[in-house]
């Protein structure tokens, strides 16, 4: 059994339809990419996920619970054990950064101060920013704040690490940084980890598996080597870069967003 399953799910807003039929396993330890083009879904698969969007229809399981009908109150146990880093890895820029990292402890966990504090130090330390805990978010570089909003996710210490785009608009140094974070985030602590990324570079460096969302459906799923050798012509497409990584209209008439 899979560890994520989605089957058959439905995802519409209005008239617009996300998911047809979107089928997808994920298993217990491995790195899994999501690709495709903007506007075709990758985030909302990843919100559906962590319960802050609903299927339409279909299933989604989660270590063999059904979570796609859970009440808010009720997904509380499952996001304990799922870690989200954020598209643009949003911090509050009213918290330290400090209690940004301490958030899903506060809001998912009751832990005792000093235990919140040992866990932001620990998490801090793991994605290279010790010692920063006083800090706002206004002072940190956009790298720093990437990984400051993947030091909140390992904070909660989860079995599941979401990554939504961890390296658009960073530069090179950066962007290698976070690919090298995740590899060893995935060692350190054996997540299974889940990543979207238009950066083939990185999805070939972190990935076991490749996954290809477009328009509606994944068309493709294969190992790093199966992707790279792919013939089919919309994963080609991708791999060459040919589809860009904005919602400009070039892209939204060639994906169809
Ligand atoms: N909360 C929402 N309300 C209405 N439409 C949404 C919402 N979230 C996403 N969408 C639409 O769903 C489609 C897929 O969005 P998204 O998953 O963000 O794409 P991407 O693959 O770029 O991450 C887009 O057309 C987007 O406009
Ligand atoms: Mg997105």
């Amino acid at each position: 059994m899979a560890l994520i399953e989605f089957r058959n799910v439905r995802k519409v807003f209005g008239p617009k339809v996300v998911y047809e039929d979107l089928n997808l396993d994920v298993h217990a330890g491995e790195s899994l990419t999501i690709i495709g083009g903007s506007g075709m879904g990758k985030s909302v698969m990843l919100k559906m996920l962590v319960g802050l969007l609903r299927a339409d229809g279909g299933t989604v399981r989660f270590d063999g619970q059904e979570i796609h009908q859970k009440t808010e109150h009720e997904f509380t146990p499952i996001r304990r054990r799922i870690g989200m880093l954020f598209q643009g890895a949003a911090l509050f820029d009213s918290m330290s950064i400090h209690d940004n990292v301490a958030y899903g402890l506060r809001e998912h966990f009751q832990f005792s101060e000093g235990e919140i504090r040992d866990r932001v130090a620990d998490a801090l330390e793991s994605v290279g920013l010790p010692g920063t805990e006083r800090q706002w978010p206004a002072e940190l570089s956009g790298g720093q704040r990437k990984r400051a909003g993947l030091a909140r996710a390992l904070a909660i210490r989860p079995e599941v690490l979401l990554y939504d785009e961890p390296t658009t608009g960073l530069d090179p140094v950066y962007t290698e940084r976070i690919n090298q974070l995740i590899t060893s985030t995935r060692e350190r602590y054996r997540v299974t980890s889940i990543v979207v990324t238009h950066d083939m570079e990185s999805a070939f460096q972190v990935s076991d598996r490749i996954a290809m969302i477009h328009k509606g459906f994944v068309i493709w799923t294969g190992t790093v080597a199966e992707t790279r050798a792919s013939e089919d012509r919309r994963v080609r497409d991708f791999i060459e870069g040919v589809a860009p990584e904005t919602d400009d209209a070039a892209t939204l008439l060639r994906y169809g967003g």
